[in-house]
């Protein structure tokens, strides 16, 4: 299912459901370029009245700690009124066979919200909604396809890194089968230039879909698969850590046959470029151990301020423009 639109530079009024809608490099940087803005007003600690006049609902039907509040944040900061809501697969009448399409319209009714960011557990859930609903979605996380809006923010602490989104070779470690991050994250870096290479590291049980590596191929990107992170270790700028997704898999013992298949600490860092970036969209189990916390390339915690920033940035074009 397509229904979303391509951006073609403008960014009001659509929603935001995949990369795929991105056609060039410069509609990201005009998303970078505003999150600059925002990042002025956090710093400067006054909130702003840009989205006074506006209301943002955000329906969650999984759960979330980094995603729900930095939607949250970014709406406060910019003046929005909110109708923030967790649990609506337990407490929304989701529970009692309402449809997807049918809360949605309903939750427009019922707050006039006049944008709402969803983050659901079906893969075409932002689709779906954005097909019936009479006010732009964001897809804040869709079953195991997309998570844009993170992408957006990981590329954004990319350019804080390195001060460039291309020339890069990022490896994207852990469950690339069931994460949606890596997917988002993979299709963006593509679309910021021919020069990224990216080295999808996991168990041959989690790889990343094959559909994914044709797109990127196809485009240009060069793509590496492999099952050994020692291999690479000390080839790469970006080290990006997933965790395995225990909550996608149908058995226990298949989850236990590859829990803690990788493990970032002291040891694999002391083979790393001393200006290697480690990221992760969190939450850890277990991947990253705290002892890499205190590591200057350790870069996750940083990580999530960028969605501040650019959440910010990304509510202020679809509401009112890029001017
Ligand atoms: N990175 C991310 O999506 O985290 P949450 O699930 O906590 O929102």
């Amino acid at each position: 299912m397509k229904t979303f639109k391509k951006f073609n530079n403008s960014f009001r009024g659509k929603s935001f459901i995949s990369i795929n809608q991105f056609s060039s490099k410069k509609e990201v940087e005009i998303i970078f370029n505003t999150a600059d803005q925002m990042k002025k007003i956090v710093e400067k600690r006054k909130v702003n009245d840009l989205l006074k006049k506006y209301c943002i609902a955000q329906l969650f039907y999984q759960p979330s700690t980094r995603t729900f509040t930095s939607f949250l944040g970014a709406a406060k900061w910019l003046g929005a009124l909110t109708i923030p809501i967790h649990g609506m697969s337990e407490y929304s009448s989701a529970v009692k066979g309402e449809s997807l399409a049918d809360s949605i319209k309903s939750i427009y009714q019922t707050t006039a919200a006049d944008l709402i960011i969803l983050r659901h557990p079906d893969d075409d859930s932002s689709e779906v909604a954005a097909k019936n609903s009479y006010v732009p979605i964001i897809n804040a996380g869709s079953g195991k396809k997309e998570h844009p809006t993170q992408a957006i923010l990981d590329l954004f602490t990319i350019r804080e890194s390195f001060k460039k989104t291309d020339n890069l070779k990022v490896a994207m470690v852990g469950d690339l089968k069931n994460g949606r991050t890596v997917k988002s994250l993979a299709l963006l870096l593509s679309l910021m230039g021919k020069n990224n290479k990216i080295i999808f590291v996991s168990p041959g049980s989690l790889r990343a879909p094959l559909a994914l590596l044709n797109q990127l191929k196809s485009s240009g990107t060069d793509v590496w698969e492999t099952d050994d992170l020692n291999q690479v270790i000390d080839k790469i700028d970006c080290l990006y850590v997933t965790r395995i997704q225990k909550e996608w898999f149908a058995k226990e013992e298949e989850y236990q046959k590859v829990a803690g298949c990788y493990t970032i600490d002291k040891k694999l860092m002391s083979r790393a470029k001393k200006k290697m970036i480690v990221m992760h969209p969190l939450p850890r189990v277990n991947e990253i151990t705290e002892e890499i916390d205190t590591d200057p390339r350790s870069f996750y915690f940083e990580q999530m301020r960028s969605g501040l920033y650019t959440r910010m940035a990304l509510l202020k074009l679809i509401l009112l423009g890029n001017n």
